[in-house]
This record gives structure tokens, C-alpha cells and sequence, in this order.
């Protein structure tokens, strides 16, 4: 998209992404996460973070109900309000990859459209984890009430009921939570993300 009239970037005279990298002994990178409310993805997110930050690493939590209580408060479920949320989150979380910072996030990310919206925006930081349960065990666990109260019809676009959620075609990782401890969960993202933000010994 061509920029607004009347906008004169400023990035030229900033320091560089790499030089932020240096200062840290950590390559940016996006752990965009995906899967169904209560499909452990905040969840794993936190004991990955707990992980790196045990080991000297920088890094910062991009959850959807946490954003949806401040920057994104205006918008809802409908499709355009989820792309737009998942729009300005992408822009967040490519900002503090940019600055070297290891980023989570933690978003439904219900359609394919998005993803590549986000993985658009983001560019090689991004990988997409899929955090996969079934409905029925989303359902089960339900540790926010969501899923029952959504079964007496009093949310409206719930997600995996009357609003949708593609399978994705091709995340760089699934972590099956219905069957794997967050523990394992956690590792396995843990070793995908040290691959990325290892910088090349000196
Ligand atoms: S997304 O679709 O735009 O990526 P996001 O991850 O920000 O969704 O928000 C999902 C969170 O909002 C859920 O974890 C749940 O707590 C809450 N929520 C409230 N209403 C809904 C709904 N209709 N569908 C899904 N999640 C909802």
C-alpha cells in the first residue's frame, strides 16, 4: 500500500535491526500462534517465554485478549474486525522483531486469509505454530466459560461454532496439545524459535 500523503518515514536514521540484534546476542523472530480459544496457546506461550527468559533471552507476549483490553478494544468477531485486529497486531509484532525481540503471539487467526496477511506483514521473521485441540476438548477444558456459554447461543461468531476456522495448509510446527504436556509443547517450540534467533557465532 502507498503511504498517506503528508508521511515522511523516518527509518534511515534509526539504527539498524541488526545492530538492536547485536546488542541483545538475539536475531528478531515472530512465533505467530495459532488455534482455537482454549487450545493452550497462551498457555504455552507463557511457558516458553519462562523458558528464554530463565536463559538470559528477551522477549514479549502478544495475546489477543490482552490487546483486545487496549489497542484493539474497539473491535469484535466479525471478519473485518478480526482482520483488523490480526492487521495491527502483525504491525506491532513486526516492530519488535525489527528491534530484535523474541515475540509471541497468541491470536485464533481463524482463516487462511489472515495468516498470509500476517505473514505478509511480518516477512521472514514469521512462523506459524500451530496449537491444535479438538473442539471438543477446547469445549471441555473451557477455562473462561466461553464454550458454554457460546452452547446456549449467547455468544455471537464463536469461533469452531458459528464462525469459522480453516486447518492451515503449511504452519512450521503443530503442537498437539490434546496429547502433548505443555511441557513437550513448550520445548519443541523452544527449539524451532533457537534456530532462528541463534545469531552466527562471531
Ligand atoms: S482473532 O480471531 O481475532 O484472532 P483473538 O485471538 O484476538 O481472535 O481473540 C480470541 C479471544 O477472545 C478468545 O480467546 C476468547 O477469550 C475471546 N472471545 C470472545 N468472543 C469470542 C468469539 N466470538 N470467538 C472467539 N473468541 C472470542
Amino acid at each position: 500500500m502507498s503511504l498517506p500523503e503528508n508521511i515522511h518515514t523516518e527509518f534511515h536514521r534509526f539504527l539498524l535491526a541488526d545492530e538492536k540484534s547485536r546488542l541483545l546476542g538475539q536475531r528478531g523472530v515472530v512465533a505467530w500462534m495459532i488455534g482455537l480459544s482454549g487450545s493452550g496457546k497462551s498457555t504455552v506461550a507463557a511457558a516458553v517465554e519462562r523458558a528464554l527468559h530463565a536463559e538470559g533471552r528477551f522477549t514479549v507476549i502478544l495475546d489477543g485478549d490482552n490487546l483486545r483490553s487496549g489497542l484493539n478494544r474497539n473491535l469484535g468477531f466479525t471478519d473485518d474486525d478480526r482482520r483488523e485486529n490480526i492487521r495491527r497486531t502483525a504491525e506491532v509484532a513486526r516492530l519488535f522483531a525489527s528491534q530484535g525481540v523474541i515475540t509471541l503471539v497468541s491470536l485464533i487467526t481463524p482463516r487462511e486469509e489472515f495468516r498470509a496477511m500476517a505473514r505478509d506483514i511480518v516477512g521472514e521473521a514469521y512462523a506459524e505454530i500451530y496449537v491444535r485441540a479438538p473442539y471438543e476438548v477446547c469445549a471441555a477444558r473451557d477455562p473462561k466459560g466461553l464454550y458454554q456459554k457460546a452452547a446456549s447461543g449467547g455468544i455471537a461468531n464463536f469461533t469452531g461454532r458459528d464462525s469459522g476456522f480453516e486447518e492451515p495448509a503449511e504452519p512450521n510446527l503443530v503442537l498437539d496439545t490434546a496429547a502433548e504436556s505443555v511441557a513437550e509443547c513448550a520445548a519443541r517450540l523452544v527449539a524451532l524459535l533457537r534456530e532462528r534467533f541463534t545469531l552466527p557465532a562471531e
